[in-house]
C-alpha cells in the first residue's frame, strides 16, 4: 500500500500541475478527491489492513489529502488572477465618452403660468393668500351675495359633499372668490391679495374640465376706484402676454359679488384656426372683474362706508392656452408624458419675464 500511495501521489500532483484551465483543474480535483476519486478509493481500502499499518498509512493519507487541497487552491487562484488580468488587458474604459443623459422632468404649463402671474402681481405689491378647496356654502356663495335659491348658484354646477341640507353641506369651491371673504374676515384693510388655486365645476367638454385653476385678485382701500382696476389689469395682461399694444375692452357683465361688473376681452385674430394675440378684429374673454359689492364687504366685516375696491378672477388654463398656443384644454390633465415634453417648461424657464415687464 505504501508503494501504491507514492505512485498515486506523483500521478495526482502532475495532473494538478498540468491542468491548463479552471475546468481541467476541476477534472483533476474530482479524479482525486471526488466520491469515486483515486484518493477516496484508497482511503476506503484502509479498513482492510491491520491496525498498526492503518495508523501509519492513515495519517500519511490525511496529510496527502491536505497537501492536494492546498495545491488545488493555489492553482485556482493563479487561474483566477490570470483571467482577471486578461480581462483588464482586453477591456478599456473610454473616460471621454459622454455620460448617459438623465431624463429630466418638466414644469406643467399650469404651474409655469401661475408662477408668471405671481411674479407680475407680486411686483405690483400684491401678496399671496389661500383658502381651502373643500369650502363652506357661506364663503363660496352666501357671503358673496349669492343667497340660497339665487339663480347664480345654478350657473356654478357645484359638487356637494356628503349628506344633509344643501345650506350646511360642504362643497368643492366653484371659484377662488371665497378667498376674498376669508381674507377680509381674517384681517384688516387695506387688502391687496392674489389667490391662485384649484376650483371645481361639474362640466366636461373641449373648453371645460371638472377641475381647473383660477387666480383671484382683491384690492380694498379707502379710495380704490374703477380706474385702478382698469390700470392694474391692463398692466397685468401686457406683462403677461408680452405684447405692449394689446387691445383691451371691458364689457359690462354681471356677478352678484361685484357692482358694476365687467368681463375683460383682449384683441386677437384667427387665421385658419391659428389664434394670434393683439390686433385683428376678434375678441377673447380672459377674466371677470368689478368693484366689490358693499354687501360682500359688510358680510366680511369690512366697513363699506369707509372702504371700497375691486376684485377679479382669471382662468389659468385659458391664459396658458392663449399665451402658449395650446389647443385642447382637456389635454392639460391627461398626464400624457409626450404632451408634457412638448408643452412643459424646464426648471430654468421660471419667469424672469424681463421682456414682458420691460424693466
Ligand atoms: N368668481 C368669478 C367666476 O368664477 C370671477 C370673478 C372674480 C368676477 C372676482 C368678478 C370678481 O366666474
Amino acid at each position: 500500500m505504501q508503494h501504491e500511495l507514492s505512485g498515486l501521489r506523483d500521478n495526482i500532483i502532475s495532473e494538478i500541475k498540468n491542468a491548463s484551465s479552471l475546468a481541467e483543474l476541476e477534472v483533476a480535483r474530482v479524479s482525486a478527491l471526488g466520491k469515486k476519486g483515486k484518493l477516496t478509493e484508497l482511503m476506503k481500502e484502509l479498513s482492510k489492513i491491520g491496525d498498526e499499518e492503518r495508523r501509519n498509512i492513515g495519517s500519511e493519507l490525511n496529510n496527502f489529502k491536505k497537501e492536494i487541497i492546498t495545491l488545488i487552491e493555489i492553482r485556482k487562484r493563479q487561474f483566477e488572477s490570470a483571467a482577471l488580468n486578461a480581462k483588464l488587458e482586453k477591456e478599456s474604459i473610454d473616460v471621454t465618452l459622454p455620460s448617459r443623459a438623465d431624463s429630466m422632468g418638466s414644469i406643467h404649463p399650469v404651474s409655469q403660468v401661475i408662477e408668471e402671474m405671481i411674479t407680475i402681481f407680486c411686483d405690483m405689491g400684491f401678496v399671496i393668500a389661500s383658502g381651502p378647496e373643500i369650502e363652506e356654502d357661506f364663503y363660496n356663495f352666501t357671503a358673496l351675495n349669492i343667497p340660497p335659491e339665487h339663480p347664480a348658484r345654478q350657473m356654478h354646477d357645484t359638487f356637494y359633499l356628503g349628506e344633509g341640507q344643501k345650506s350646511d353641506k360642504k362643497l368643492l369651491r366653484t371659484h377662488t372668490s371665497p378667498v376674498q371673504v376669508r381674507t377680509m374676515i381674517a384681517g384688516h384693510p387695506p387688502f391687496r391679495i392674489i389667490a391662485p388655486g384649484r376650483t371645481y365645476r361639474k362640466d366636461y367638454d373641449i373648453t371645460h374640465t371638472p377641475m381647473f385653476h383660477q387666480i383671484e385678485g382683491l384690492v380694498i382701500d379707502e379710495k380704490t376706484h374703477l380706474g385702478h382696476l382698469k390700470g392694474c389689469l391692463a398692466d397685468f395682461v401686457k406683462a403677461f402676454f408680452e405684447v405692449q399694444d394689446l387691445p383691451l375692452r371691458f364689457r359690462p357683465s354681471y356677478f352678484p359679488f361685484t357692482e358694476p361688473s365687467a368681463e375683460m376681452d383682449i384683441g386677437c385674430s384667427r387665421n385658419a384656426g391659428q389664434l394670434k394675440l393683439g390686433g385683428g378684429e376678434d375678441w377673447m374673454e380672459i377674466l371677470g372683474c368689478g368693484m366689490v359689492n358693499p354687501k360682500v364687504l359688510e358680510a366680511s366685516g369690512v366697513n363699506s362706508d369707509r372702504y371700497q375696491g375691486f376684485a377679479f378672477g382669471l382662468g389659468v388654463e385659458r391664459a396658458a392656452m392663449l399665451k402658449y398656443g395650446i389647443p385642447d384644454l382637456r389635454a392639460f390633465f391627461d398626464s400624457d408624458i409626450r404632451w408634457l415634453r412638448h408643452y412643459g417648461f424646464g426648471s430654468l424657464d421660471i419667469p424672469s419675464l424681463l421682456s414682458g415687464l420691460s424693466r
